[in-house]
């Protein structure tokens, strides 16, 4: 569905050179970017601030022309068959808004079914399925410029759609979005996923809708891909662990061990204490705790993503 092969952007910038002079230096926005994207597949793609994520997308959609390299989006090619790509796919940038800002939703919406020339039954079941899935009623005749940002974000997502896309690119769709306002777009997502008939591509700064949606994750920066593969694969690349956190009667005694694992912290008061298994299961643990001390609750911790994906920014 999607190809890139060794896809390459360069920004020129004009960099201050002393008082006066100017000095020009090539940015690579993305640097040599090869990747294949299957029918169906839902893509994280993620890195940290001027990673290279919006300049890809750009590219993908035919807004930004590479410096060099080839990408191909549902057989085309984004900018000279821009229009007919348009078509096939959907595309919201969370920055940017592709509403017309002084008309209620439900004009704008109808107005690009016109633009996609959209047989009115089609796009009236997607709309259908978005007002419903979305919750947009209450809002479907409120001017654009005067949403809030969660209920524009959801109808910059049922615009994206109602042409039937088969690609959908999505630029930080849960940007500012309440925790309610992600959820609601995140179901979303994952039921247009379940169908399998579209395929997305994802960036986003909030790891939750990563795990929430995407079953393989590509991680960028400076321009190159850095990781491609699971999120579990990111996980034992970095040894993650689980751990067991315990909370106790009383403090644990002095030079406390547990086989096969490793304690990582201790309350102030002492109660609660986590353990990292390194290479014992949680039961074995578990059972070993209960042992040797007064156990009021227990549980077991899966390793957090935000830790593993500090950890690949960092250290680059
Ligand atoms: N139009 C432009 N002119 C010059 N440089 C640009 C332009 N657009 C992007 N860049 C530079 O290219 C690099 C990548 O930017 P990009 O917007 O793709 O990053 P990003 O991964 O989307 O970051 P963020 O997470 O902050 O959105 C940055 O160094 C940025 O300054
Ligand atoms: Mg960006």
């Amino acid at each position: 569905m999607i190809k890139m092969q060794d896809l390459k952007k360069d920004f020129t910038v004009r960099v201050k050179a002393g008082r006066f002079r100017r000095l020009k230096r090539t940015v690579a926005a993305v640097d040599g970017v090869s990747l294949t994207i299957e029918r169906g597949e839902m893509v994280g793609y993620i890195g940290p601030n001027g990673a290279g994520k919006s300049t890809t997308l750009k590219m993908l959609t035919g807004v930004l022309t590479p410096s060099s390299g080839e990408v191909s989006v549902c057989g085309l090619t984004p900018v000279p068959q821009r229009t007919r790509l348009a078509l096939r796919i959907g595309v919201v940038f969370g920055q940017r808004s592709q509403l017309w800002w002084d008309l209620p939703l439900r004009e704008s919406f109808e107005l690009l079914r016109h633009v996609y020339r959209v047989p009115a039954a089609g796009h009236a079941t997607r709309l259908r399925r978005c007002r419903d899935l979305l919750d947009l009623d209450e809002f479907l005749d409120t001017p654009v410029r005067q949403l809030s940002l969660g209920q524009r974000m959801r109808g910059e997502l049922t615009a994206a759609l109602l042409h039937g896309p088969e690609v959908l690119f999505l630029d930080e769709p849960t940007i500012g979005l309440d925790v309610v306002s992600k959820q609601a777009v995140r179901s979303f997502l994952a039921e247009l996923g379940r169908t399998g008939d579209v395929t997305l591509v994802l960036t986003t700064h909030d790891l939750a809708d990563i795990e929430r949606l995407c079953e393989r994750l590509v991680v960028i920066d400076h321009g190159r891909v850095v990781h491609d593969g699971s999120i579990e694969a990111l996980h034992a690349r970095y040894g993650s662990r689980r751990s067991l956190v315990a909370d106790l009667d009383r403090p644990l005694p002095d030079g406390f061990t547990l086989d096969g694992t490793t304690l990582t912290s201790v309350t102030a008061n002492g109660h609660r204490v986590t353990f990292t298994l390194d290479s014992v299961t949680a039961g074995v643990a578990v059972a070993g705790l209960v042992a040797a001390v007064a156990v009021r609750d227990l549980s077991v911790v899966e390793p957090d993503i935000e830790d593993v994906v500090a950890r690949l920014y960092t250290e680059r």
